[in-house]
């Protein structure tokens, strides 16, 4: 079994009470429950994980970064303005892909601009939470 991180940033926690109308009524023990179902169909031994604190974040990259392992990160409102994220996540050696619940280029405009795009492999949103099935989907086949 390859192990994948799947990486969540702040407020993710609150999925299924948060903004509904945006981000569903699944809440974040649904999204694991998906996710680890759905990475052990592709082979994944998934490590599912979310923080508030953008140390821990950039800490667990390093992990990932150390360990060759692949990750799939929603950095939530990290995305749109934290460049210690992205000076992480651009040390990546395995693949990295970014993910997104809503879409974030439908919505303000300060949502319009990520700091990891240019350093990921790619990026998914808008497909609520299926955005991280269609993530572990890639990167099966860029592990392969
Ligand atoms: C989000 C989009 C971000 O703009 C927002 O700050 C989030 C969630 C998403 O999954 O749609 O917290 O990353």
């Amino acid at each position: 079994m390859t192990k994948v991180l799947i990486l969540n940033g702040p407020n993710l926690q609150r999925l299924g009470t948060r903004e509904p109308e945006i981000y569903g009524t699944d809440t974040f023990a649904d999204l694991e429950k998906s996710c680890q179902e759905f990475g052990k169909s592709l082979g994944f031994d998934i490590d599912f994980r979310q923080t508030d604190d953008e140390a821990t974040m950039i800490k667990w990259l390093h992990e990932a970064a150390d360990n060759k392992i692949p990750v799939v990160i929603n950095p939530a409102a990290f995305t749109h303005y934290s460049y210690a994220l992205r000076d992480a996540a651009a040390m990546h050696t395995a693949p990295l892909i970014e993910v997104h619940i809503s879409n974030p280029m439908s919505r303000e405009d300060f949502r319009h601009f990520s700091v990891l795009a240019g350093v990921a492999n790619g990026a998914i949103a808008g497909f609520g939470i299926n955005s991280y099935q269609l993530a572990l989907s890639a990167l099966k086949e860029l592990v392969k």
